[in-house]
């Protein structure tokens, strides 16, 4: 979580920190805060809140320098507060830190800094990290930070300043991203590439334990013992307005306008009518995917809710017994999980912290890593064996929705991958799944047009305070992602449940009143669940019922109907998630909700 930023150049720093910032604030918004060396001296601002509230002081006390390091930060050690926000700093403030990560062994640290007459204010992890540098430093700030990571313990992408060297800017990182950006005369740190592209296309992905150093001469890059590293610069394709709202009002309708398109984008070139399915970024052999004892698919979140859907496809199709777990449960359970086994894990950043805790344990006991990513050179694709990007594009918003939806294809396409190897379907099946696949940007596109019947569902449970969401297999699936959509940007508590088990107690909550979603889009499993809805309106529960079109027959048990177009089931998650997100996108409208940034959460959770 958090998000850094740095620049040296020519230029005035504070705004350029400041922008870089506001293309991370979806890393976390607690606080905010930059240093930047002015006449010699280094200057901090920072304060409680969002970005805004620290451009505001900075407006009123501005800070002039070229040299400048910048943070938005996401708590975990220490509540948000101005004491909080980073930069920290020494106490005589020559040395100013910005941190994303954790330094696990702050206590151990601190008590022996303080042994040694260091002094501290605040409660984060983070203030440890200007004052060992401090400790260390003896003129030399590279070599300083280079001593002080020695003895931290934990995660950090950190950039430094110091008032005895204002003409350099060290960073480094280890299990937290961090990227430079090369401009002219100027270079840049940050977390995440938005952050620079408005400056410049080129860039490095930094490795763990590489150091940076932006000085006059330009950007020189070492190891621990400072010999100097060649790296290649990547050039960066993507369009920055795909970084910006483009008219829309929230980055998240916008990222849900742009699901047709990321679908389409994540299957070019890998589901092609009447070829079979190649896929370039993956190694595994036809023999290595027959060997296959068992799928682990570990993930987060919403990228979990991908993996429940990636369970039932693989399985369905490919005939390999698949186990879907929650990140943070899964190394704690001590998995069987062997060179035959192959982990696939989900992640949009490809840095969710318990997610690559999984796929290190996975490595270590000898399976194969299959990464589903969106960030190219995140963690997740250099420490897999094998990648299988996902071409959302960057999304902002907290809340995922066209990065859900294209690891859902991805799941589709490697369950399709191992069938075809493993001849479990024919090639006639094969081929009416792709020719489906093809068409799904456009259903996708035609799902947006149950717009309107969503926003008067809305207007009709804006009061609830608890609603359900019942699916029977794949449906349940996507009731997990509706339900959680709902909850975390309207605030809404919600639950999904298999329709067939909300009898074995759930179903004593449901009362006169109580909204239920109930989704009916698998057709074998679609009179069972008919009978799971008039159980619970007997009992007095108000439902909305999402069907596929032509299902006009729900209507005589629902309250409501919602309608989806007509897809195969195995493809139907992708079209029935469409008004779920609407849905918690109008209701986060509705009840005043910050959409693109809900309380207390931030987009890339680095820490376990
Ligand atoms: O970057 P990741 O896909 O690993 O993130 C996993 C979850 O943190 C993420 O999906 C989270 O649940 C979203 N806020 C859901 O909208």
């Amino acid at each position: 979580m958090c998000g850094i930023v740095g620049y040296f150049g020519n230029r005035e720093a504070a705004p350029l920190l400041i922008e870089g910032l506001s293309k991370l604030e979806y890393r976390g918004y607690d606080s905010a805060g930059v240093a930047i060396i002015e006449n010699g001296e280094i200057e901090v601002t920072k304060c409680k809140g969002r970005l805004k509230n620290l451009e505001n002081k900075l407006e009123e006390s501005p800070i002039h320098g070229m040299v400048g390091i910048g943070h938005t930060r996401w708590a975990t050690h220490g509540q948000p507060s101005d004491v909080n926000s980073h930069p920290h700093s020494n106490k005589e403030q020559t040395i100013s830190v910005v941190h994303n990560g954790i330094i696990e062994n702050y206590i151990e640290l601190r008590e022996w800094l303080t042994s040694e007459g260091y002094e501290f204010k605040s409660q984060t992890d983070t203030e440890v990290i200007p004052n060992l540098v401090d400790y260390f430093y003896e003129g030399d700030l590279l070599k300083a930070v280079i001593k002080a990571t020695k003895k931290m313990e934990g995660s950090y992408a950190i950039g430094v300043i110091a008032k005895n060297e204002p003409d350099k800017l060290v960073a480094v990182r280890k299990d937290s991203p961090l990227i430079v950006g090369i401009g002219k005369e100027e270079s840049f740190i940050a977390s995440d590439i938005p952050a620079v592209l408005a400056q410049t296309r080129d860039v490095y992905l930094l490795e763990d334990r590489e150091f940076v150093i932006l000085t006059k001469e330009g950007v020189k890059i070492v190891d621990s013992n400072e010999n100097a590293i060649e790296k290649e610069v990547y050039k960066v394709t993507w369009d920055a307005d795909a970084a910006e709202k483009g008219g829309y009002e929230h980055f998240m309708l916008k990222e849900i306008h742009e699901q047709p398109k990321a679908i389409k984008d994540t299957m070019t070139s890998r589901i092609v009518k009447g070829q079979p399915i190649k896929l370039d970024d993956i190694t595994i052999t036809k023999e290595e995917i027959k060997k296959l004892n068992k799928v682990y698919i570990v993930a987060c979140g919403t990228a979990y809710h991908a993996g429940v859907v990636g369970k039932y496809v693989i399985e369905k199709l490919a005939r390999i017994p698949v186990e879907v777990d929650i990140a943070s449960e899964f190394k704690y359970r001590d998995p069987i999980i062997d060179e035959n086994s192959l982990m696939i894990i989900i992640s949009q950043s490809g840095e969710t912290a318990d997610t690559m805790s999984a796929l290190r344990l996975a490595k270590e006991k000898g399976a194969r890593v299959i990464a589903v990513t969106n960030v190219v050179g995140s963690t997740a694709s250099r420490e897999a064996d094998d990648v299988l990007y996902t071409w959302a594009g960057p999304e902002i918003a907290v809340a995922s929705t066209k990065a859900y939806v294209t690891q859902l294809i991805a799941m589709y396409i490697i369950a399709l991958f191992f069938a075809q190897n493993k001849e479990t379907v024919s090639n006639e099946k094969l081929e009416e799944i792709k020719e489906e696949m093809l068409a799904l940007p456009e259903k996708v596109e035609k799902a947006f047009e149950c717009k309107e019947a969503i926003e008067k569902m809305t207007a009709e449970t804006v009061n609830e305070k608890d609603m359900f969401f019942l699916g029977r297999g794949l449906d349940y699936a996507v009731a997990l992602e509706g339900s959680l959509k709902l909850k975390e940007i309207s605030y809404i508590h919600s639950e999904a449940y298999a329709a067939g088990e909300l009898k074995h107690g759930p179903i004593a909550l449901i009362e006169e009143g109580t909204v239920v979603v109930a989704l009916g889009t698998q057709e074998e499993l679609f009179d069972k669940t008919v009978s799971n809805v008039q159980e619970v309106v007997s009992r007095g529960a108000k439902v909305y019922a999402i069907a596929k079109e032509g299902h006009r027959e729900v209507e005589k048990t629902a309250n409501s109907a919602i309608y989806v177009p007509r897809v195969m089931d195995l493809l139907a998650p992708v079209v029935t998630v469409i008004p779920l997100q609407l849905f918690s996108y109008y209701m986060s409208i509705a009840k005043g909700c910050d959409v693109d940034k809900p309380r207390n959460l931030a987009k890339s959770v680095t820490v376990e």
